[in-house]
């Protein structure tokens, strides 16, 4: 489903092949102990039993609505919008059948906009939220309510959202309760950041139009081959060179792929990362980026700022694809003749790995020959589980966030203390 390639960053490292071996056998033995662990995350994606549900519901909601506004924060939103750019037109966010949006902000100005523009008889809220007491979340639930209440009536209204929520007394659940708005259950043991491949992150993607089994299936061989290759798994690999590398101070980490439809998938792994490794003082800092529109932005900074980078490009083969650029006229663009579109990113993917491993700067390739379902579970659990490896060798817990917790307090505070 991907190749990956590190030969790039072994012949640069070549004089620290004894430091990247030991730190791939600690890698290692934390897969290990992980495969003994049984965690609710990578067990649930070894089973298909809860997909036929999820199925079911959003084949209902296709055929009741035309607009889905799907409402949450971190996790909650970015899985959702992380698998349904797989399926969804760039300009509309249409799937063909469904236009879907993601609320995840508090602007005013925003929710203003989209209060005045919504066609509220034709559009599902579904809001998510696993605490079920995220303010922001919470706020979007209460106002666009009432706004559907105001428009549709109390009965009606109840049947355009569904909420996603931890199963206990929370909040969220005590709004939706009292107005028969249906609730399903976020599962209580796998995090925010983790849900990407549960309910979560499949019903969007599967009223998207997506299949979601062959989501589930591409995780699950990810699972079990990393599981089986231990230190040359893709996962050790990934994990024990961005532990070392950032010890030797290239603690930066560009993800960067060059098809549009991965971009919200590198948005979803900065906060996977971010928030899972940014602790006790210690922390690698995502910097997502797109090719080829960073060629005109970041790369200068790449090749000639600090060196404190690590590169990962995720590649698709475009060799081909896409329509053939018609002749401009001009003799000095006749080099594009005869070529797509899609040779012209295959050519600029290419210029990228060159320029960068010549300049030695540390790169290495996430290579895919198509984009589809099971390639992006596989990459989402590969980064999933690169990045609980990556805890380990750092010495940090991947599943908790104390300082966000503390910043959620402060801002209810301070609503309380400016009435
Ligand atoms: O990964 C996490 O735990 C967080 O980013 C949450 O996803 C985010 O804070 C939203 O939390 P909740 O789903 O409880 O509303």
């Amino acid at each position: 489903m991907y190749h990956h390639d590190i030969s790039r960053v072994m012949t640069q490292a070549a004089g620290e092949n004894g430091v990247l071996n030991r730190v791939l056998a600690t890698a290692a033995e934390a897969i290990h102990s992980l495969q003994a662990q049984h965690l609710p995350v990578i067990e649930r994606c070894l089973k298909q039993g809860d997909l036929g549900d999820i199925e079911t519901i959003a084949a209902d909601i296709v055929n009741r609505f035309s607009t889905v506004v799907v409402c949450g924060m971190g996790g909650s939103s970015l899985s959702g919008k992380m698998l349904t750019a797989l399926a969804l037109n760039p300009l509309t966010q249409n799937s063909g059948k469904v236009r879907l949006a993601f609320l995840d902000n508090i602007d005013p100005a925003s929710m203003d906009m989209l209060l005045a523009s919504i066609d509220f008889a034709a559009t599902l809220f579904i809001v998510i939220s696993k605490s079920g007491g995220t303010v922001e979340t919470l706020t979007h639930m209460s106002m666009l309510w009432s706004a559907a209440e105001n428009k549709l009536g109390r009965d009606i209204a109840s049947t355009h959202f569904l909420v996603i929520t931890e199963p206990h007394d929370n909040p969220l659940r005590r709004f939706a309760a009292p107005r028969n708005i249906r609730a399903l259950d976020h599962d209580p043991d796998i995090g925010g950041r983790y849900a990407a491949l549960t309910v979560v992150g499949l019903l969007p993607a599967c009223i998207a139009g997506l299949n979601i089994r062959a989501i589930r299936k591409g995780a699950a061989d990810v699972i079990g081959n990393t599981f089986r290759d231990g230190a040359t798994s893709a996962v050790a690999q990934g994990a024990a060179l961005s532990h070392m590398l950032a010890e030797q101070g290239k603690n930066i980490c560009v993800l960067l792929p060059f098809c549009d439809r991965l971009l919200p998938f590198a948005m979803w792994h900065r906060q996977i990362w971010a928030e899972s490794l940014g602790k006790q003082s210690k922390g690698i800092t995502p910097a997502p980026a797109l090719g080829s529109v960073d060629q005109h932005s970041q790369l200068q900074l790449y090749l000639d700022g600090p060196r404190d980078k690590f590169f990962s490009l995720i590649l698709l083969d475009q060799h081909g694809k896409g329509a053939l650029i018609p002749s401009t006229g001009d003799a000095a663009l006749s080099y594009l003749e005869r070529h797509t579109i899609g040779d012209l990113m295959e050519a600029h993917q290419h210029a990228m790995l060159a320029t960068l491993t010549n300049q030695h700067c540390p790169v290495r390739v996430v290579s895919l020959a198509t984009l589809n379902e099971e390639a992006l579970g596989a990459l989402t659990m590969h980064f999933m589980l690169e990045t609980i490896i990556t805890a380990r060798l750092m010495g940090v817990d991947p599943f908790d966030q104390p300082a966000v917790e503390a910043g959620k307090k402060l801002a209810i505070q301070h609503l309380i203390t400016h009435p």
